[in-house]
């Protein structure tokens, strides 16, 4: 389904996945063409990225609303396929992400900004995301109930102050969109929660509403033993030993390059448009993606060193050599070929 208020605008796209329930939002500034993907859906990874292809959307966050229970997150694949960073709450606690976020912060998104509101109660690490009039609740607020709160670090009296002390107190006409429904709703809105939520709406107290919690006898999640390890490494399976992610300037990627040592390789993983028209001298160019055809040439060396135009695409570059099971890799992470340039280095 495609929501659009005007041409100009910001466009949301509201997936499903059948076998968990889940739904996936795609958000797109119409303008720049920049997105971001809301709780992708491992097994629905195909099919978001056609549309983000078809669509020509940069993609520039993989957004978690928490760390799911019931399915494997498509986070890590998406950052590998498409460069966007993986974005979680703080409290979450999650490695090998790209930006950790604290109640209230916020990402731009085209003309847009994505502001973080903590929501913790179904998790302890649940994040909602405000977008213009839209609220993405996760599991915290789903339509006319809410999320667990028996495990995850879970609690029924967070669950019920995040509800009341934050998302009721949005504007009346705040559309809700939930991380899941199980009985055909796609939306919400604030004022309708706020009346006919069957566990939070008409001003219930907490002592009803834990009283609710504390009854609902559920089974645990059929995924849950599967999904919450998975999720925690993005819904990818790296070996943490192998994940070298350093912060590494330019300058250092320099002093580097001045010892000419036949056991190190620095890439350049721009593409080869860009790698033609001036690169590092002895640099060899491996365009973002095309990693394993390489892999038997770069167990050879010793060290590997990654470098690209602003930082972004080499940090890629990294998790999938990582994840290929290479070692003893390092990439300019900040900045690129433009502070190269920048400092004078030679080119050729
Ligand atoms: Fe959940």
């Amino acid at each position: 389904m495609t929501i659009s208020t005007s041409p100009k605008t910001i466009s949301i796209k509201q997936f499903f996945d059948r076998d968990s329930c889940t739904y996936t939002y795609l958000l797109i500034d119409t303008e720049s063409h920049q997105g971001a993907i809301i709780d992708g859906v491992k097994e629905q990874l195909k099919r978001d990225l056609q549309y983000i292809e078809e669509l020509g959307i940069e993609l520039l966050y993989a957004i978690e609303t928490h760390v799911h229970a019931d399915h494997i997150s498509s986070a890590g694949l998406i950052r590998q396929k498409t460069g966007a960073k993986i974005v979680y709450s703080q409290a979450a606690g999650i490695k090998s992400i790209d930006i950790e976020l604290n109640d209230g912060d916020e990402l731009t998104l085209g003309r847009y900004h994505i502001k973080a509101i903590s929501t913790p109660g179904h998790t302890s690490g649940c994040m909602s995301y405000l977008v213009n009039n839209m609220v993405f609740t996760g599991d915290t607020l789903l339509i006319r109930g809410c999320g667990r709160t028996d495990f995850q670090q879970g609690r029924s009296e967070d669950l019920y102050h995040s509800v009341t002390e934050k998302l009721f107190t949005l504007p009346d006409e705040t559309i809700v969109y939930p991380g899941h429904d199980y009985n055909g709703n796609t939306s919400s809105t604030i004022v309708e929660e706020k009346q006919w939520n069957a566990r939070l709406g008409k001003q219930k107290s907490l002592v009803d509403f834990i009283n609710i919690m504390d009854n609902l006898n559920l089974t645990l999640p059929k995924k849950i033993n599967e999904a919450v390890p998975a999720n925690e490494a993005c819904g990818i399976n790296v070996n943490p030993n192998t994940y070298v992610h350093e912060d590494f300037s330019m300058t250092s990627l320099y002093q580097i390059w001045q010892q000419k040592n036949p056991e190190y390789l620095i890439i350049d993983n721009r593409t080869q448009e860009e790698y033609l028209a001036g690169h590092i001298p002895h640099s060899q160019n491996i365009p973002l993606g095309t990693e394993p055809d390489h892999l038997v040439a770069l167990k050879r060396f010793e060290h590997i060193y990654i470098y690209c135009h602003s930082g972004r695409r080499s940090q890629t570059a990294l998790t999938n050599l990582a994840m290929m099971g290479l070692e003893n890799i390092t990439c300019v992470s900040h900045s690129g070929f433009a502070q190269w340039q920048a400092l004078g280095y030679p080119i050729e």
